[in-house]
């Protein structure tokens, strides 16, 4: 593990990007759009006031970070903020895996602040993410990035109506110096707290920059350690349709990139996607993944492994910078890079079209795909999967790359919709000891007193994606988000 002295504030923050976006307005009508599209589940519950008149029952597999129940009576909740629907305001927080991220949302889509602490040069350091690296990096960035959030929102935390964190899927060590951080400003300020689906969140963050974007819609998920294809058919209701059966497409381009010895400072995806504009994508014949499976699921292990032999086969060095390395080198290196490329997305494209049937049978009323995740900031990702949908007669929902990858503002707005439904933990103790969090060496998952949830699927599998080699996998893997919340709809009913 790094020392901290490596990892000072000054060290981390001089090196890290700090992004701020600017406001972005939405037409006022959004709010209510959504409001009248929803389809299953109770009317939408505004929160008017905390604490609310009732807090839904929680029960053992609680929608939210938390199971501590005794809180909400026995805090004082004097300075909580008041709001109103359109006027919610939330502080989204999310340390799932290198980036340190926040951001204050409204409840009209508003967007207030967004910051962003990147790990870019630790993943070059260390080629990839060590996840201890990864928590120590987080713990001296988390506070001054959300008090950056809040300073740039021009608020307090006084003036929140809720605090929204990732609870999972993720990295336990990185998971939790988020949720200590939300669970530290929720139990002083006495605000409610929502625990946040991190792939939800991808998906459900294209319903603030469209805003008629409706359930139903099928989603694209496309990341550094997820490949998802969800048919969302309302809120917390998530039909998965196929995912990876080893790597996700992220995690080949980052390999491709490590091996074609590219500068890994921006992340592996963004530097193949430029090196392919120079290269010819039909020079190296890869084979395109999982043929013969008629199904929507994914598999990236077997392209990775035929680009690493590409690349042995023309001796590329990646010791040797791309920056340093001679015209054939360069060329040779290009023409890998856009050959992977080509193959990668044709894989996307044919689980997509595939996808689409699947959903239309299910729901004949859908009208879009939302691609969304790190690699949809892709622009070559984007031109091809959108041919797709045009050949369906869908429309392609694909948010700005500030938001494609992980971000706060994706946590803050999944925590308003939920926070909407009354699905929320009322706010921790305000002298919550520290020992509430697991210990460092505790598996999270056997921890009771604090909800982290590693291995956390977003929805049920479709009958017709089940996969005999996932279904090897599905050990120590929490309920899914969709099972936890129809439990919940069926208790109160
Ligand atoms: O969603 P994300 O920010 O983090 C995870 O949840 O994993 O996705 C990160 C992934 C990385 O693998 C990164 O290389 C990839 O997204 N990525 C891209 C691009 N920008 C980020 N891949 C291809 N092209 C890009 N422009
Ligand atoms: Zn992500």
């Amino acid at each position: 593990m790094v020392s901290l002295s490596l990892l000072s504030l000054s060290a981390t923050f001089s090196r890290s990007r700090l992004h701020f976006i600017p406001r972005l307005s939405l037409p006022s009508s959004l709010s209510s759009v959504r409001r009248t599209t929803r389809r299953n589940g109770p009317p939408a519950r505004l929160s008017s006031s905390w604490p609310p008149p009732s807090c839904p029952p929680l029960d053992s597999h609680s929608f939210g970070s938390s199971t501590s129940r005794n809180s909400s009576s026995s805090v004082p909740c004097g300075g909580a903020a008041v709001a109103d629907g359109d006027d919610l305001v939330v502080l989204g927080i999310e340390t799932s895996c290198d980036d340190t991220a926040a951001a204050v949302v409204r409840g009209d889509g508003q967007i207030l602040s967004q910051v962003v602490s990147s790990q870019a040069d630790l993943l070059v350091l260390y080629g990839g993410v060590a996840p201890k690296v990864a928590e120590a990096a987080h713990a001296e960035a988390i506070d001054q990035v959300v008090e950056e959030a809040l300073s740039k929102a021009n608020l307090t935390a006084r003036d929140l109506s809720a605090v929204a964190v990732t609870i999972g899927p993720g990295l336990s060590l990185c998971l939790r110096v988020g949720v200590r951080k939300a669970r530290n400003i929720a139990g002083l300020f006495c605000k409610p707290i929502v625990g946040v689906h991190h792939m939800e969140a991808h998906a459900l963050v294209a319903r603030i920059v469209q805003q008629d974007l409706q359930f139903p819609f099928l989603a694209l998920l496309i990341s550094g350690g997820h490949n998802l294809l969800i048919l969302a058919r309302s809120l917390g209701q998530y039909v998965q349709l196929g995912t990876t059966i080893d790597d996700a497409i992220g995690e080949a381009y980052d390999k491709t990139a490590k091996w074609l010895g590219l500068d890994l400072r921006t992340s592996g995806g963004p530097a193949i996607e430029k090196l392919a504009l120079e290269g010819d994508a039909e020079s190296v014949k890869f084979s395109t993944p999982m043929k013969q499976h008629k199904d929507c699921n994914f598999s990236y292990a077997g392209l990775k492994t035929q680009v690493r032999l590409a690349i042995e086969s023309r001796n590329i060095n990646a010791q040797i910078p791309i920056s340093s390395a001679t015209t054939q080198d360069r060329s040779d290196r290009a023409d890998i890079a856009a050959s992977f490329q080509r193959v990668a997305v044709l894989h996307l494209e044919e689980r997509c079209e595939r996808a689409i049937v699947w959903a239309m049978e299910m729901e004949p009323s859908l009208k879009y795909l939302v691609v969304s995740g790190g690699v949809a900031s892709n622009k070559y990702v984007r031109s091809r999967l959108d041919q797709v949908v045009k050949r369906k007669s869908l429309e392609l929902v694909c948010p700005p790359p500030s938001l494609c990858t992980d971000n706060g503002v994706m946590i803050a707005w999944t925590g308003i919709e939920h926070f909407r439904m009354g699905r929320f933990d009322p706010p921790p103790p305000a002298d919550e000891p520290e020992d509430a969090m697991p210990k460092k060496d505790d598996i999270c998952w056997f921890v009771p007193q604090y909800d982290l949830r590693p291995r956390w699927p977003l929805g049920e599998e479709h009958v017709k994606g089940r996969s005999e080699a996932r279904s090897l996998r599905t050990a120590r893997l929490h309920p899914s988000l969709t099972s936890i919340i129809q439990e919940s709809l069926q208790k109160q009913s």
